[in-house]
């Protein structure tokens, strides 16, 4: 079987993942140290968990970050540790051997601290040039910058903090899936003896996981699976979409979301699966229809909900499949006249492709449009929400607030400005509708107690 190694596109993590390798097999009972007092056969003292350090990044630079676990390797008969870089994504955390970590302890005082961040998350220090909010915004975007909890509102910061105290360390390095090795990014909650190996093999048709090659390459050759269960309700060329129940799959349902949960931070639905459906997107050829990507849906959302988690498996992300995949729920909307919006907390990335998706889909629109539109007519073409459509709008300065309510303020020069610029940028791949067989699933309507 073809191995091929993947890490995300632009944020290679090969260098970091390498040690890990070399560890023997990892258990709660074994040479993990949490804390300084496991001295029994080595030299080196530990570093302070808890504390900064400066460490060097896959990129070679010094970056300020925190050490929040230490395990020993038994092979290189020295301590790694794990370490949050500080103002990065938590899907950069990584496990670091001692050299890649500065000596000295690295006391950031609030003021350094803010200055090394800086460097990083403002654009105006470096050229001297002033941004608007919405650049800055972008900015932070595409360049992964975290909100400090400083700038949180106090709730979301408690939330956030508890948040991080139980989903600190990601023990599960890699995974095996099909012919890809895939590094994970985040915690994910599989039970206790499969969440704590470096690596799990997940069999790409049905999801069983398991902890040791020999079981995975026995189950590889038993499975019958070669689809996802549920019914093709898309197929254009080699890529299918299957709708799967969590009320009749909820196996394969969970599955999914322990697996998905290894790329997302903060969604938290892996076991009760039964009032959602999972679209499931897949490139078929002649072994089978290979996940590539998938979103779930609540079956009935108060929030006005159409996507709940949508996630393209790292292989496959920066191909397309991600806005082919929020198109696809788009559509479903479309057909259930409905409008939507994905489930909040939006991701670094998931904020990227909604932008993008949303700013195409609306010039696309304007560019053609003469004569009046407003926003609720704009809504109910996409089925994209009104709040949507005007933060997107406000992004491109299309909008104004006036006498009590946003409109549309636009001229055919500015809509050319945009179409130009990379606010629009053409999906890779879009949705052929004339492909689709789904229909909305019928919806009881409220009984009527009968008058006597
Ligand atoms: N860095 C910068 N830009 C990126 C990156 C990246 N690492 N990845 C994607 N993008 C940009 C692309 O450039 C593209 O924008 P453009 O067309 O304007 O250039 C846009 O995001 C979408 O690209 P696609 O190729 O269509 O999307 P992809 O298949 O990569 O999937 C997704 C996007 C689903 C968000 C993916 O990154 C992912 O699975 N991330 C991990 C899980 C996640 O964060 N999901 C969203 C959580 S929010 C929610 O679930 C409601
Ligand atoms: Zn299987």
């Amino acid at each position: 079987m073809m191995q091929r190694r993947v890490s995300n596109a632009n944020e290679s993590k090969t260098e970091a993942a390498a040690p890990a390798r070399h560890l023997s097999v990892q258990s709660p009972q074994g040479k993990e140290s949490t804390d300084n007092t496991d001295s029994d056969s080595v030299e080196e003292m530990p570093l302070d968990i808890g504390n900064n350090y400066l460490v060097r990044r896959a990129d070679n630079k010094w970056h300020p970050a925190e050490i929040i676990q230490a395990r020993f390797n038994e092979t290189e008969s020295m301590y790694e540790y794990y370490v949050h870089y500080e103002g990065l994504n938590r899907r950069l955390d990584e496990w670091v051997a001692k050299d890649r970590i500065m000596n000295s302890k690295f006391q950031l005082t609030d003021k350094e601290q803010v200055s090394v961040m800086s460097s990083e998350a403002t654009i105006e220090d470096q050229s001297g040039r002033k941004v608007t909010r919405n650049q800055k915004r972008r900015h932070d975007e595409i360049n992964h910058v975290q909100k400090t909890y400083e700038e949180m509102d106090p709730t979301t910061a408690a939330l956030e903090k508890e948040h991080e105290a139980i989903t600190k360390v990601k023990y599960i390095d890699r995974i095996q899936f099909g012919k890809y090795e895939i590094d994970t990014w985040y915690f994910s909650p599989y039970p206790e003896e499969y969440g704590k190996q470096s690596k799990l093999y997940i069999c790409e048709f049905c999801l069983k996981y398991m902890k040791l090659e020999k079981t995975y390459r026995y189950h590889m050759s038993e499975c019958t699976s070669r689809q996802p269960p549920g019914k093709e309700i898309y197929r254009k060329g080699p890529l299918s979409v299957f709708e799967v129940d969590g009320r009749d799959l909820k196996i394969y349902c969970q599955n999914l979301c322990l697996l998905a949960k290894l790329f997302l931070d903060h969604k938290t639905l892996y076991f009760d699966v039964e009032p959602f459906l999972f679209y499931i997107l897949c490139d078929v050829d002649k072994h089978g229809a290979h996940l590539v990507g998938y979103f779930s849906k609540e079956k009935e959302s108060p929030d006005g909900n159409n996507v709940a988690c949508i996630l393209t498996l790292p292989p496959f992300q920066r191909k397309g499949f991600g806005k082919l995949l929020i198109a696809f729920s788009y559509e479903l909307s479309k057909r259930e006249k409905l409008v939507g919006s994905p489930e909040k907390p939006l991701s670094d990335l998931g904020k990227l492709s909604y932008r993008s998706y949303w700013s195409w889909v609306l010039l696309e629109i304007l560019r053609d449009f003469r004569g009046t539109l407003s926003i609720k007519d704009l809504s109910e073409m996409t089925s994209i929400t009104q709040t949507d459509i005007i933060s997107t709008l406000q992004a491109m300065n299309m909008v104004k607030y006036w006498k009590g309510q946003h409109v549309i303020c636009v001229t055919p020069k500015l809509v050319d400005e945009h179409v130009r610029s990379n606010h629009y940028k053409r999906p890779r791949m879009l949705v052929d509708t004339s492909c689709m067989s789904w229909t909305p699933p019928y919806k009881q309507p409220p009984v009527k107690m009968a008058k006597k």
